[in-house]
């Protein structure tokens, strides 16, 4: 019998410096892809997989974020009053009860290992589940939903993976592959942005994880891995030696980097293209832009 996963951190403390001067003073995970910030996203995953408790590792400078989830009344009222009942609804599909979340800080960027190490002792002695909002995905049921039916079945760690051209291993954790059964991907390895010669596969952690509370205390070793930060990766590497089970999970769906500005745009693109209300006039502006680019060319 596996726990049931009630609880996730979401890490949001890094400096998200490839979108500066913008995140000088707008958190990255308020950044929006058409309407919603991404953070909604992430959050909405997290619900449709069943977690209740929302915990947040923030940093100096993410007060927007903390405020998103607040209830707006003065709007609220003002919304009630002039009939926008669509609007509303909207509105209050982002509030979030009381005490549903936990927000721990982070003094010092040093690595997301250490970020998701500061939220331990919310975490105790469950599994727990650990969602980036910049990795925005799209599917017939949201990845962390599709890994927690999964876990259940495995036990143990997972992580969300998905193939990569090898050329960009480096940008990536980089699962070694022991066996592999249909979605699942037993794990005897895991290595944090290796070049194309050390990469033991092509298949990518990306991120959503389901963690064992073990992992704590391979991070509060706090070892420096890739770019002198602390690298869950490595942890989760620590696990497989210490002979816990780690699994990867071929989700279904598409990911969006939207910590990339190119990955942002596209996700904007798609997500557009999504939308009833403005596919058609979007559609027909795209066709003119790119049309005209081509001519140009
Ligand atoms: P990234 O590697 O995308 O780093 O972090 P970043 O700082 O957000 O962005 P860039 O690379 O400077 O543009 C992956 C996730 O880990 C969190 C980030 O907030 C993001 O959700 N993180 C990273 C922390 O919470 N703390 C850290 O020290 C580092």
């Amino acid at each position: 019998m596996t726990t049931k996963i009630t609880k996730a951190i979401f890490p949001v403390a890094g400096l998200g410096t490839r979108f500066l001067p913008a995140t000088k003073s707008v958190p990255k995970e308020i950044m929006t892809l058409v309407d919603r910030p991404l953070i909604q996203y992430a959050i909405d995953e997290a619900r449709e997989a069943g977690i209740t408790d929302f915990i947040f590792v923030t940093a100096r400078g993410k007060s927007a974020l903390e405020d998103y989830f607040d209830r707006s009344p003065e709007l609220e009222q003002k919304l009630k009053a002039a009939g926008k009942t669509e609007l509303l609804k909207e509105l209050r599909r982002t509030d979030m009860e009381s005490g549903a979340i936990a927000y721990i800080r982070q003094r010092e960027a040093r690595g997301l290992g250490h970020a998701v190490w500061c939220a331990r002792r919310l975490i105790g002695d469950e599994p727990f589940a650990v969602l980036l909002p910049d990795d925005v995905i799209t599917g017939p049921r949201g990845c962390l939903a599709q890994m927690v039916d999964a876990y259940h079945k495995t036990g143990g760690n997972m992580v969300a993976t998905m193939q990569v051209p090898m050329s960009k291993t480096e940008n990536y954790g980089i699962v070694d592959i022991a066996a592999e059964n249909g979605r699942l991907v037993s794990v005897k390895g895991m290595v944090e942005k290796p070049n194309i010669a050390d990469a033991p596969s092509d298949l990518a952690v990306i991120g959503r994880y389901i963690l064992r509370p073990e992992i704590m205390d391979a991070l509060g070793k706090f070892n420096q891995g890739a770019g002198g930060e602390i690298q869950l990766t490595d942890a989760i590497a620590d696990q497989i030696t210490a002979g816990q089970p780690v699994h990867g999970y071929k989700f279904e769906g598409d990911r969006y980097d939207c910590g990339s500005k190119a990955g942002f745009l596209q996700a904007t693109v798609a997500f557009a293209l999504e939308r009833e209300d403005l596919r058609d006039d979007f559609r027909e502006f795209l066709d003119r832009v790119t049309g005209l680019h081509h001519a140009a060319e």
